[in-house]
């Protein structure tokens, strides 16, 4: 095949910033994808309703010339049921940071018992919960496998909550994922293709620096097999996290890798490379639908197989891959 169509690709994880960032990058994500569930560990992050609507018109504005639908998410902290009810049509779902464990997360969860009664409302409301799962202060390579009883206990815990395990990055969590009913899963496109060599077995690499850190070979082949069978619990969230080049190349490294405009043609990429063309469709947007039911903005990405140099800056952000040439271009 020399030619894919894609329908309305889906970001299921996307890190859109605010201010300068957000106007010069936003419109990237607009440019490819239909939907996209945006994060909200932004600074302060969103953690009201005031707050994630003029956050919802700020991003709307930021788009230049194609339209995306922004599936918001709030900030968790203990929500009222009346604050929650009223939240329910504004959100697509919660996003929960262990304290401390990526950026801007300082306000996040540091007792997951005293969270208990908003989980059970969302339960009850039907209000997904998104989780970045990983044990704050542990080792680092540990810090996903320890969270992984996390999970297993909130899942079993609230068997009507839909709990989707963000950016998974071990064979470990892939297996929890097939045990538990609730539970779902995002990948990125960076644990689908680098480990942890890429990042610091030559010299560093801050660009591929992200939490949670990539890990070992078995871990991302097993996370690519799942995305190229189109595992339908399994969805793309980019977790594009654009971070200006001058905090990323510097002592102290902002954590996150930037890959929304070319997140797209590097998958494609990927699954050709593997024949799993097929599958694309599923992973990028199908699966989503069926596991969530949210409704789709009309787009169509076309690409074809020609050669495509990633550019080596975004405005001042550096993508993923930069200057490296992939075979599959946007038309
Ligand atoms: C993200 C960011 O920069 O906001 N960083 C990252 O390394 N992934 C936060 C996150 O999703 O952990
Ligand atoms: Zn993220």
């Amino acid at each position: 095949m020399n030619k894919i169509t894609l329908k309305s690709p889906v970001d299921m994880h996307l890190h859109l910033r605010q201010g300068d960032m957000l106007n010069n990058i936003a419109h990237l994500s607009a440019k490819y994808f239909a939907n996209a569930v945006i994060m909200p560990n932004t600074v302060p992050a969103i953690a009201d309703l005031d707050a994630l609507d003029i956050y919802k018109q700020d991003i709307i504005k930021s788009f230049k010339f194609d339209n995306m639908t922004p599936m918001m998410s709030l900030f968790f902290r203990n929500y009222s049921e009346a604050e929650l009810i009223k939240a329910k049509d504004k959100i697509f779902g919660i996003k929960l940071y262990p304290q401390g464990a990526t950026t801007n997360s300082d306000s996040g969860v540091d007792n997951l018992d005293e969270a208990e009664t908003t989980f059970k409302i969302m339960e009850e409301l039907q209000i997904p919960l998104l989780v970045h799962g990983e044990q704050a202060d542990d080792f680092v390579l540990d810090r996903e496998k320890n969270f992984l009883p996390v999970y297993e206990h909130l899942a079993k815990k609230y068997p009507k909550l839909k709990i989707s395990m963000e950016h998974i990055t071990t064979a470990k969590a892939l297996e929890l994922l097939d045990r538990y009913e609730n539970l779902l899963a995002t990948v990125t496109l960076q644990h689908l293709s680098i480990t942890l060599d890429d990042v610091a077995g030559g010299l560093f690499n801050p660009h591929l620096f992200c939490k949670p850190i990539a890990k070992r070979p078995e871990d991302r082949d097993a996370l690519l097999n799942a995305a190229l069978s189109a595992h339908p619990k399994l969805m793309f969230g980019s977790d594009s996290a654009p971070h200006p080049r001058s905090s990323k190349e510097c002592c102290g490294c902002a954590a996150g890798v930037f890959s929304a405009p070319i997140a797209l043609a590097y998958l494609v990429d990927i699954f050709d490379k593997n024949n799993s063309l097929q599958n694309l469709q599923a992973f990028i947007s199908d699966n989503a639908v069926k596991n969530y039911g949210f409704k789709l903005l009309n787009k169509e990405i076309t690409l074809e197989k020609k050669d495509f140099i990633i550019p080596n800056q975004y405005s001042d952000v550096v993508p993923f891959m930069a200057g490296n040439t992939i075979n599959w271009s946007y038309v």
